[in-house]
């Protein structure tokens, strides 16, 4: 299943609207029922209004009502590939720490649970 995931957030990528930084990024999120939802980076003349592929492909998902999330791919086009940066991975932590998070590049993959980039997570529980 993450050989089709990887192919949805490299194919997504292609679309990225990046004429600031020329840095593109794709990312498909696998919700538990098996739906993927795609995102990818929305850049704007006020620099400051770009928005991640990953929160794109996240409200993209919760648009589509799924709220459980098995797994998400990130492709960008560096080696080693990029990770999801912070404000990406607090939004992620809003739905489980035990999101599998893999990062893909050209020639190489990474994998991780969410909870190893964000340790000591403030998450919905936190406000309990
Ligand atoms: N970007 C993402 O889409 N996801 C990340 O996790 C890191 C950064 C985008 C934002 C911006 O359009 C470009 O990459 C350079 O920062």
């Amino acid at each position: 299943m993450s050989a089709e995931l990887v192919r949805r957030a490299r194919a997504v990528m292609e679309n990225a609207y990046a004429p600031y930084s020329r840095f593109h990024v794709g990312a498909a999120i696998e919700a538990e029922d098996g739906s993927v939802h795609v995102g990818c980076n929305v850049e704007n003349a006020s620099y400051g209004l770009t928005i991640c592929a990953e929160r794109m492909a996240v409200g993209a998902a919760v648009a589509a009502g799924k709220r459980k999330f098995a797994r998400v791919v990130v492709a960008t086009t560096i080696e080693p590939p990029a990770t999801p940066c912070g404000a990406c991975r607090q939004l992620l932590a809003e739905f489980g720490l035990d999101l599998e998070v893999i990062t893909v590049g050209p020639k190489s993959e990474r994998r991780w649970r969410l909870r190893e980039l964000l340790p000591e997570a403030f998450t919905p529980e936190s406000l309990s």
